[in-house]
């Protein structure tokens, strides 16, 4: 089992031993490779002061006792409880990661000596969103700044505002000190230069989608690191942390899935830490996400009802046995089968158009190429094959058509369209996680 977490995006993998999660699209796990780390080059801080505004305050604390976990992690916790809540007096006070000794979360309450209390909103800021240290080191990446990132500024400062306003406590722990073998396969991220904006909340889909960016419900709920990854919010992702062990649940809306939830159901699921009668691990973080208010429950709700359904079984209360869908063994494995992706025949010429290298916001790429015969000589970026790359992974792997726009793959999670602007040219790729890359060249 592996154990970076990592949470780029698309592409990384995620994490494993212990909580993890990353997100993001399209992808298959790719392993960054050193040339990715080399890059690591922060932005120099600001001299900026949040103000410290009463919305500020409500929000940011809204935000960081809900979905952002940030106590979870940040905290020594009580395992003897029902969902682990943050040990009482050391909220933020800072932890020792379970089976990794060397890695440490850092005292993040305003003590002088211990804690958070010299530091800058900016050093917050950067380490929050673009995983860098107070003291510019590259954090680790079981820090999930990859999906922080989406957080808009007003959120990121109002989560500064309340952090600041903790009550300070005296916890000296020593300093992450992360093995030189895995320095070297860290990912980073891009320094974030331009303003991030509210995103687009017009809709209960669109602001959930917003909701679980942040929250990363994917990184969890995807088996990043499986053999075979079954599918975006498909769950079968080992979660691990100290001595509990445990499959994430299916999101989609499968008859597998949560297909029979409504909204009271999944209201009460991540209020209680129960559905129904049965009791969830407590590495599902619901003693934290119980915070959030009906609107914002109903909105993730509406988010994952709109999610592409997926089979996969995934029973923690029943034996593990070998499931062919992710390649593991897990409860009710045997009751899923190997996925198949059928191709369609459609016209090729397209593929031509899709040619390219695509970015997403957080500086991840995948490039799109083709293969094989022209269609007669008039194509002349060749090819009837398209093929997709992960950022600087040599492997293609080869799209299959499953509609005219749709294109999929064994060993990918998700499906991919390309997006054309009023001229007809393409402009961009899209995951059905909503991740959208630009077409660059
Ligand atoms: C899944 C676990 C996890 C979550 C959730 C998490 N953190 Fe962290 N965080 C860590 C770990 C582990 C580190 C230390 C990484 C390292 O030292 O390389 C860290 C580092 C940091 C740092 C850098 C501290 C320094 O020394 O400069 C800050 C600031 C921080 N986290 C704030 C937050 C905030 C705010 C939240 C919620 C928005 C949050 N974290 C959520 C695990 C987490
Ligand atoms: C740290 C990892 C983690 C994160 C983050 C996470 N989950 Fe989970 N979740 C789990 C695990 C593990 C389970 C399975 C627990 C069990 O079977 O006891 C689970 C179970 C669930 C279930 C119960 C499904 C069922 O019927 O069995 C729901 C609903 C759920 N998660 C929703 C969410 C949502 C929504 C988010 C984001 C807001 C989210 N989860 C984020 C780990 C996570």
């Amino acid at each position: 089992m592996i154990d970076v977490n990592s949470c780029r995006l698309l592409t990384v993998f995620i994490i494993l031993t212990t909580v993890t999660a990353c997100h993001r699209t399209v992808p298959a796990p790719v392993t960054p490779t050193p040339e990715q780390s080399k890059t690591f080059q922060p932005r120099a801080l600001r001299d900026v002061v949040f103000e410290r505004t009463r919305a500020r305050l409500e929000r940011g604390k809204y935000l960081t006792e809900s979905l952002l976990q940030c106590f979870i992690c940040h905290s020594d916790r009580d395992w003897t409880k029902p969902g682990a809540p943050p040990v009482a007096n050391k909220k933020g006070a800072g932890h020792i990661w379970e089976d990794r000794p060397w890695l440490v979360a850092p005292n993040l309450t305003p003590d002088k000596e211990t804690g958070a209390g010299d530091w800058t909103d900016d050093m917050f800021a950067r380490a929050i969103r673009e995983g860098v240290g107070h003291d510019g080191r590259l954090l680790y990446p079981q820090m999930w700044s990859g999906s922080f990132r989406s957080l808009s500024d007003e959120d990121l400062a109002s989560v500064i505002v309340y952090l600041r306003a903790l009550p300070p406590v005296h916890n000296p722990l020593p300093k992450t000190n992360i093995p030189e073998e895995r320095k070297k396969t860290l990912p980073t991220l891009e320094p974030l230069i331009d303003p991030v904006p509210q995103p687009d909340l017009s809709d209960a889909v669109k602001r959930g989608a917003y909701l679980a960016r942040i929250a990363d419900c994917a990184g969890c709920h995807t088996a990043w690191e499986a053999p075979i990854v079954p599918g975006f919010y498909a769950g079968g992702n080992l979660i691990e942390r100290g001595k509990e062990k445990v499959f994430s649940a299916n999101l989609t809306p499968d008859s597998s899935g949560i297909g029979y939830y409504d909204d009271a159901l999944f209201r009460s699921t991540i209020r209680t830490g129960h559905v129904k009668a049965r009791k969830l691990s407590s590495l599902m973080p619901w003693i934290v996400f119980r915070n959030l208010n009906d609107d914002d429950l109903k909105d993730l709700f509406a988010y994952l009802r709109a999610r592409r359904p997926i089979h996969h079984v995934v029973d923690n209360t029943e034996p593990p046995t070998e499931c062919p869908a992710c390649g593991q063994k897990h409860g009710y494995g045997d009751r899923n089968s190997k996925k198949t992706v059928v191709a369609v025949s459609i016209d090729t010429n397209a593929y031509a158009d899709y040619v390219g290298r695509y970015r997403f916001d957080d500086g991840f790429m995948i490039t799109i190429s083709t293969e094989g015969d022209s269609n007669g000589g008039n194509n002349l970026n060749g090819g009837n094959k398209l093929f997709i790359q992960f950022a600087s992974d040599p492997h293609k792997i080869e799209l299959v058509p499953i509609s005219a726009t749709e294109f999929t793959a064994a060993d990918i999670p998700d499906v991919i369209t390309f997006e054309r602007n009023a001229q007809g040219q393409v402009t961009h790729l899209l995951s059905n996680v909503d991740e959208v890359g630009k077409k660059i060249e």
